[in-house]
């Protein structure tokens, strides 16, 4: 993997924001793979910034002459309406319209900040009774949308990428998993009371995250500095899931320093 130490979550967001940007000036329909949790949150804000500047750019409302790329005035334009998105996963069973349903997260943090069309954004059916069939159901609507061109990836203390828990399959693709205690505290902050964080969710496999044409991975902060060093150097294991990016021919590590500080 490439690894790009940068100061903070704020420049790193800028900087996995660039390539987004640069992918969706080629590719106007892209599929983004779309992360929840604290970490993605400043990637979605500096995209979430440039679409508003974008749409404040004279002419650059006029759909049939829109283009994405760099205007005349040197300003950037930024056209996000028919990009496409799926999530890593979901909770399961929580009912729909749940304020930490990763499907309301999705639409709160991401889909109306940017703007997108919420029609082009998937989450997993994080309902009980679809248990059995969410996932093969979204393997094949993420194969029919051509594939995810750009995953963007947290990482948990633990070393989970999606909620790929250690022991996850390096081929899984997306299903129905148990949430380790450590991955229910760390996610306690969310919700009332730490009884309250679901058992069960479903997630993309290391498998689907696997086949993403390019994965771009954020960390930050000493808590993820184990992880970090562990993904980017330790052995390929599954006791540490996001080792499998070492298999991938276009990952993108972008940490911050103490995130960094367990990097030989
Ligand atoms: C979220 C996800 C998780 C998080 C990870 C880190 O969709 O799949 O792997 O990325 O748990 O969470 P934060 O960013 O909240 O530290």
């Amino acid at each position: 993997a490439e690894v790009v130490i940068v100061a903070n979550a704020a420049e790193a967001g800028h900087l996995a924001a660039d390539a987004i940007v640069r992918l969706i000036a080629r590719k106007p329909t892209a599929v983004l793979g779309l992360a929840t949790g604290s970490t993605p949150l400043s990637t979605y804000a500096a995209l979430a910034e440039r679409a508003a500047a974008s749409a404040k750019l004279p002419g650059t409302k006029i759909s049939g002459a829109k283009i994405s790329g760099t205007n005349i005035s040197g300003a950037e334009t930024l056209d996000l309406s028919r990009v496409r998105g799926f999530a890593l996963d979901e909770y399961l069973g929580l009912p729909p319209g749940h304020p930490q349903s990763y499907r309301t997260v999705i639409t709160r943090e991401v889909v109306e900040p940017l703007g997108l069309t919420p029609t082009n954004i998937h989450v997993p059916n994080g309902s009980a009774e679809a248990a059995a069939t969410a996932g093969d159901d979204y393997e094949r609507a993420i194969v029919a949308a051509g594939g995810i061109d750009l995953q963007i990836l947290g990482i948990g203390t633990d070393g989970h990428i999606g909620f790929n828990e250690p022991g996850s399959s390096f081929a899984s693709l997306t299903r129905v998993k148990t949430l380790t205690e450590q991955t229910r505290r760390d996610n306690a902050r969310f919700f009332e009371t730490p009884d309250a964080v679901p058992m069960h969710c479903v997630t993309q496999g290391l498998g689907t995250i696997l086949r993403a044409r390019h994965l771009v991975l954020l960390a930050y902060g000493p808590a993820k500095a184990a992880a970090v060093a562990a993904a980017v150097e330790g052995p390929l294991t599954a006791s540490q899931p996001a080792s499998v990016i070492q298999l991938h021919a276009h990952a993108t590590v972008i940490v911050d320093e103490q995130a960094a500080a367990a990097l030989a």
